[in-house]
């Protein structure tokens, strides 16, 4: 068992697709150990994806990502970093498999819905960023 960042993003929060995203995310037998939204700042988004930087998309990303409340979560499970990349789906919802969380609700490669950490080594990283080791309940 181990875990892995998750982000419901903005486009997500503001459709109400919260709950649908989650039970997805139990239906598939992860379990959400870690949970809150909040709002990142500028500086936040742009530290949070800081690999991105040179990238064209970086400014909008972080734009985007700052447009309105996030749910962060820690997911716990077999795998889990791989097989949540899997339930997301294609970071390009319109080549995202079938009833994956992207191809159900994302909008566009950046309103694609959900984030999850790419390896351990970022998930460790990632969770860090967001969450204290008292605010994690694992079993
Ligand atoms: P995410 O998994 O959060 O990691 C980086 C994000 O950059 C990615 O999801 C996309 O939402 C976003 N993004 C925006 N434009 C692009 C692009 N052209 N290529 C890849 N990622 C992009």
């Amino acid at each position: 068992m181990n875990t892995t960042l998750s982000i419901i993003k903005p486009d997500a929060v503001k459709r109400n697709l919260i709950g649908e995203i989650n039970t997805m995310i139990e239906k598939n037998k992860m379990k959400i150990v870690a949970q809150k939204m909040i709002l990142l700042s500028i500086n936040d988004a742009q530290r949070f994806y800081d690999v991105h930087k040179d990238r064209a998309f970086f400014d909008d990303l972080c734009k985007y990502m700052i447009s309105g409340p996030i749910v962060v979560q820690v997911l716990k499970g077999k795998d889990i970093v791989s097989n949540y990349r899997k339930l997301m789906g294609a970071t390009n919802p319109s080549n995202a498999d079938e009833n994956t969380i992207r191809s159900k609700y994302g909008l566009s490669v950046e309103e694609n819905s959900v984030h999850g950490s790419d390896s351990k080594e970022n998930a460790k990283i990632e969770i860090q960023f967001f969450f204290s080791s008292k605010e994690i309940f694992g079993d």
